[in-house]
């Protein structure tokens, strides 16, 4: 095939951007975003009122801006490839918006979430939920992976492509590895609850950003009254730092027993190494292996 100098810019262009980490579709057309000046993406966001988020049934109450917003300008013009084609739950929805305004993401999930009696609820709850950009950018949500109901809860930090695929955490080389440490003290994927701090794959990969993990949490929250475990496990830092409320780096966090208030209990938990971080680091495995066996003792 003959490609004329302006197709080759393109592509060398999109293999650029592709190298840069931009690996979705956010939109059919270019923004500018730095145009915008300081306006907060999402500010037009219409949180439902009580009664709608009681059905959390709603489709998005506006049409889609076309962009993961609060991303770098670079990744929010990414076109490389539709996400959603394979005919999942997201293919057919219009994008999401992203709210920048934290607190107000927050109140609005945290009214959603409450008014979800099971786990059924809250899956439909969020498949409903636009609040979170991550979702614009995410082929599936990935709820949770094992039990309903289990003593041991495992929270990672978000989905990556394979999750992001299957529509469930840890399912990738990381997740095998989990599943390795998990049967070292007994366990399978019958009798623990593994899932993440959000509940949509960021692009590229990246580390949710505070606002992204603050939108998911009170589902993250009654997810954990839900299912109702005897202990919580943080996998890795940015897991750990989000659900332990801490600044501290994971090497600090991990191996020590603090409790997480969710509702009305108080619920032990510990912070341990991210299995991605072990298969890049196997010398640091045997210090994962001693917060595994802090894990069982409690159990
Ligand atoms: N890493 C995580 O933290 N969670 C997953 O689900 C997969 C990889």
């Amino acid at each position: 095939m003959v490609r004329s100098n302006g197709q080759d810019e393109m592509l060398s262009l999109l293999s650029w951007l592709q190298a840069m980490g931009a690996d979705a579709a956010v939109g059919d057309t270019a923004q500018d975003w730095l145009q915008r000046g300081n306006d907060a993406p999402g500010a037009a966001f219409a949180w439902p009122d009580r009664d709608e988020a009681a059905s959390a049934t709603r489709p998005a109450p506006h049409a889609a801006r076309g962009a993961d917003e609060g991303q770098s300008p670079v990744r929010a013009r990414a076109v490389l490839g539709a996400p959603g084609a394979s005919g999942s739950p997201q293919a057919a929805r219009p994008r999401a918006v992203t709210p920048l305004g934290a607190s107000e993401a927050e109140t609005g999930a945290r009214r959603i979430a409450r008014a979800a009696n099971s786990l059924q609820e809250l899956e439909a709850a969020l498949q409903n939920f636009d609040g979170c950009g991550l979702k614009a950018t995410a082929t599936k949500l990935c709820f949770y992976r094992g039990a309903p109901s289990s003593d041991l809860m495992i929270i990672g930090e978000a989905p990556g492509r394979d999750e992001d695929l299957a529509g469930k955490p840890f399912v990738g080389r990381a997740g095998q590895l989990l599943d390795k440490m998990l049967s070292a003290i007994g366990r399978t994927e019958a009798d623990v609850h593994i899932t993440n701090v959000v509940y949509w794959r960021p692009p590229g990969n990246r580390t949710p950003t505070p606002q992204e993990a603050l939108a998911c949490r009170p589902f993250l929250e009654r997810q954990i009254e839900l299912v109702a475990p005897k202990i919580l496990v943080a996998v890795g830092g940015s897991a750990a730092k989000e659900m332990l409320g801490a600044s501290e780096g994971i090497m600090r966090l991990r191996g020590k027993w603090r409790e997480i208030e969710i509702g009305d209990r108080k619920i032990p938990a510990i912070a341990t190494l991210h299995p991605a971080y072990l298969l890049r680091t196997p010398a640091a495995k045997q210090l994962a292996w001693m917060d595994l066996l802090q894990i069982r003792s409690k159990l």
